[in-house]
């Protein structure tokens, strides 16, 4: 990897999915030594929380597993963001048609799904748990730690 290269993560809020696996990521970039050649962000497609602090339950869950998500604030999807990032990772397909709608002709990344990367072939979307109970944050983590891993590699491989 001689520039750097961007990985952007996109759910609807910004306040459960993607500040987890923006987390996630940014401790295996660290993990792996890529810091110097990986940024990784996260933003909604949605409005309703620019601003805010991940959800409570998102950062209790992501806490016992070891992650801190508390400096995080929730941002929207921005034009800019095509120049920025050429991994763009949505945690469902709704997220990914909202991205690829607003996505330049020329943009020259990838857009897909994050669970494209992960070893569980056959679950593709990380589902939204805001409107559900605690198992809903737990299973965000573990689905999103798989793909992280799966990510990780393939960015080794690809960039060198
Ligand atoms: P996220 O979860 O997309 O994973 O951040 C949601 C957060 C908020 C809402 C929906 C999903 N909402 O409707 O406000």
């Amino acid at each position: 990897m001689n520039e750097k290269t961007g990985v952007l993560f996109v759910c609807l809020g910004n306040i459960c999915r993607s500040p987890t696996a923006h987390a996630i990521f940014q401790a295996m970039v660290e993990r792996h030594g890529l810091q110097q050649r990986v940024m990784v962000d996260s933003c909604g497609t949605g409005s309703w929380h620019i601003g805010q602090p991940p959800d409570p339950r998102m950062q209790r869950t992501a806490a016992r597993w070891g992650y801190d998500l508390s400096p995080l604030r929730a941002r929207r999807l921005a034009a800019e963001d095509f120049g920025r990032f050429q991994h763009i990772l949505t945690m469902d397909t709704r997220n990914m048609a909202e991205v690829m709608k607003k996505a330049p002709n020329d943009f020259a990344g990838e857009i897909r799904l994050l669970l494209d990367y992960s070893g569980e072939k056959n679950v593709l979307e990380v589902p939204d748990p805001y409107y559900g109970g605690d198992d809903g944050f737990e299973r965000v983590v573990t689905l999103i730690e798989s793909a992280c891993q799966g990510l990780v590699d393939h960015l080794k491989q690809q960039h060198g």
